[in-house]
């Protein structure tokens, strides 16, 4: 882990926020490659549960919302982590990751007191992660929305604090009617966001696993209630399926059931990755039954049934759900594809990504920068491939050296322009996993791109 962490910011990827004024802590920056990984994370996504899906919508909705729909999800009231600090250190924790380091696990639907009844049973095989001591405070519930200051001046709400979402699918639940009225969909149907959420975490370690401010990609599935389990397998499959697409071998990846359900669930499962610090949740696919639309509809006072167009039946639609955060995914891609091979006695780190996920396709690399001839055709080709794909030109160092950076970006093509291309109008082509050259005529190059690239 320490060595992806440092190898993210030394190579652009990931940035710790507001470094240079100390830091702020839970917070990261994409750096240069890191926000074309997370974009090519994102057009992924889109691709898989929007665009080659006709039963799918997209959405982009506010970041703020009327405070309402926050109590009527049960953000407000039940949101919420167990929270100690240390005595001696003072390091605030989560009660229910300490008790599960020591193999007890706490249910999230736990009160306060009972949480802590667990906890002093405990206590004695607990120590504090940061100093080692066994000094805690009592356990108390610590919600989780953020806040925000904005002017709040009008409507019926207006006492009340404006929140930051917590989760991105509450703008899908609203928007419900007005997909619905303004398109042709019918159940069953979906409805796909990206976008920022932010929680008030209370342990934030494990670098991009578990941040304040992270992006979500989620989709909600709206079905009739008989549906709903038969639905709920087939996004399960077609989430494990998504990730085999996309590169991840299979035994990096686990379900996991969980066995104490909030009361309104059919079922949930956790799509856990093999993350350094270990098998860790990175999507969550859920059976959420009608409880949605039902508290929306309680809370605004309209209603949010669906009529099926067949057979006239009215009724609240059922949910299923699959969600998954952008920095969690870019984190697991890193894991997935960190590599370091010896190679002539030498380490060569390379990031083999999927193709379609990499930061830069194609690096266009003159054998000299002095050579005026040699650059020219170099910017020729970089000014006619970065127009298809994100390309790179570098004409510092040794080639050697170039490849070598290029491959710690996980660059799937390298292409060299010497003397003989002057002659032959070709090119050498560097594959980064195999690290074959070949010689390739210029003309041939954007077809052979496209079709390798999209492979
Ligand atoms: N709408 C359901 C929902 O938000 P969740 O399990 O709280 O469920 C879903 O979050 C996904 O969002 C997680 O599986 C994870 O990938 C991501 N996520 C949640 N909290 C996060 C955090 N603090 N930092 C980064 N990603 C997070």
């Amino acid at each position: 882990m320490n060595k992806i962490v440092a190898f993210s910011k030394r190579k652009g990827f990931i940035f710790p926020s507001s470094e240079i004024y100390g830091g702020f802590s839970a917070v990261y920056d994409f750096g240069p490659y890191g926000v074309e990984l997370s974009n090519n994370v994102k057009a992924e996504w889109w691709k898989a549960m929007v665009q080659t899906r006709e039963d799918i919508v997209g959405l982009d909705s506010g970041i703020f919302m009327n405070p309402k729909i926050w109590e009527a999800s049960g953000h407000v009231s039940g949101f919420s982590d167990p929270l100690s600090e240390c005595k001696d250190c003072h390091a605030r924790l989560r009660v229910d990751h300490l008790l599960e380091e020591a193999g007890i696990f706490a249910d999230e639907k736990m009160t306060e007191d009972e949480i802590n009844k667990l906890f002093s049973k405990n206590v004695k095989k607990i120590k504090c992660p940061s100093c080692g001591k066994s000094n805690f405070t009592e356990a108390r519930k610590f919600n989780l929305l953020v806040k925000s200051n904005l002017g709040n001046f009008t409507g019926s709400w207006a006492d009340e604090p404006v929140y930051l979402r917590g989760e991105t699918c509450q703008g899908i639940y609203v928007n419900f009617r007005n997909v619905v009225d303004s398109t042709r969909v019918k159940i069953p149907f979906g409805i796909a966001q990206i976008g920022k959420a932010f929680r008030n975490e209370i342990t934030a370690r494990q670098f991009i696993f578990r941040t304040r401010e992270f992006e979500q990609m989620e989709m909600q599935y709206f079905i009739s209630p008989s549906e709903e389990m038969k639905e709920y397998e087939k996004l399960r499959k077609y989430r494990w399926k998504y990730y085999l697409n996309l590169g991840f071998k299979e035994e990096n990846l686990k379900w996991h059931k969980h066995e104490n359900l909030v009361f309104y669930a059919k079922e949930a499962y956790d799509i856990e990755y093999k993350f350094p610090f270990g098998f860790k949740e990175l999507e969550g696919v859920h059976a959420r039954g009608n409880y949605d639309l039902t508290q929306h509809s309680k809370f605004c006072g309209k209603e949010l049934n669906y009529t099926d167009p067949i057979s006239g039946e009215k009724y609240i639609p059922h949910i299923i759900e699959s969600s998954v955060g952008v920095g969690r995914t870019v984190l697991a891609v890193l894991t997935e594809s960190y590599t370091e091979e010896e190679i002539d006695g030498e380490i060569r780190v390379v990031l083999k990504f999927p193709k379609k996920l990499a930061p830069v396709k194609v690096a266009i690399l003159p054998l000299m920068k002095n050579k005026e001839e040699l650059v020219k055709k170099a910017k020729e080709i970089f000014n006619n491939l970065k127009l298809k794909f994100n390309c790179e030109y570098d004409e510092t160092g040794t080639i050697g050296k170039r490849y070598r950076r290029q491959d710690e970006i996980g660059t799937p093509y390298c292409l060299t322009i010497d003397f003989d291309s002057l002659e032959n109008n070709d090119v050498t082509i560097r594959n980064r996993d195999t690290m074959e050259q070949k010689r390739i005529s210029i003309n041939e190059l954007e077809g052979y791109l496209f079709k390798n690239l999209n492979e």
